[in-house]
């Protein structure tokens, strides 16, 4: 275990996204308050500093996922993004979809401007989520592949149709911030949701569902953004 008395709430964060979620469920902000000593932050909401750094060790080794995604193959993190998150989204866009229909039609007139915008953002969220994984797996993720194969026989990056790799990568970065806004917007739309009081079954799994897709979303980012693009970027350029 390493010594948590030397360390910020941000270096705690930085070693894995096991730890961001550890944080985030001791409600520890390691974000804007990131530079807080660790084992202070945690006496200051009455946890014991050892035994959060236990369970965060304790799940990054069941895990075993997210710190080694930086030296794993390129390949298998990409195989890895498609075949978690990819399938993820294709099958919860739609059933949250269907919820949110089921919803917008029996409680619509109840709230119409809070159902009327989410059903439009969402609609939005969706359809572009779609055409964007759409994107990256039969445009950019194949050559990622390529440049994966490259890297396990030694060799330099194979030559790409869009001059460089980084070329859609920016289009995919700046369609991740755009799915991160409509993100923003359905949390501060059901204000973090927070069930209204006529929420019913479909409602509760319709917030469930969203809070989850945002959660999928936002690793699926992190390893898009922060691991696997940085990487494919630094292997054409070697
Ligand atoms: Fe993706
Ligand atoms: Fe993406």
């Amino acid at each position: 275990m390493p010594t948590t008395n030397t360390m910020t709430l941000a270096e705690v964060a930085a070693t894995s996204l096991t730890a961001i979620r550890h944080l985030e469920q001791h409600g520890l902000d390691y974000c804007c308050g990131g530079k807080q000593p660790f084992d202070e932050a945690c006496r200051a909401k009455n946890l014991d500093p050892g035994a959060v750094m236990a369970g965060i060790e304790k799940s990054a080794a069941a895990a075993n996922q997210d710190t080694n995604w930086q030296t794993a193959p390129m390949r298998d993190l990409a195989r890895h993004i498609i075949a978690t998150h990819h399938e993820y989204l294709k099958l919860e866009l739609p059933a949250v979809g269907k919820r949110l229909d089921k919803v917008h039609s029996v409680h619509g007139p109840k709230d119409p401007a809070l159902w009327n915008r989410l059903a439009e953002v969402y609609g939005g969220l969706r359809s572009e989520l779609e055409l964007h994984l759409h994107k990256e797996e039969v445009i950019l993720f194949p050559f990622i592949e390529q440049y994966g194969a490259a890297e396990l026989a030694g060799q330099p990056a194979p030559p790409v149709p869009f001059g460089s790799i980084a070329n859609p990568i920016a289009v995919m970065e700046r369609e991740h911030a755009e799915a991160g806004d409509a993100l923003g917007e359905i949390r501060s739309l059901t204000n973090n949701f927070e069930l209204p009081a006529y929420a019913c079954t479909t409602v509760r799994a319709l917030y469930d569902g969203l809070q989850a897709l945002e959660a999928d979303l936002h690793v699926h980012i992190h390893l898009e953004n922060n691991i696997l693009f940085p990487r494919a970027i630094a292997f054409e350029r070697r």
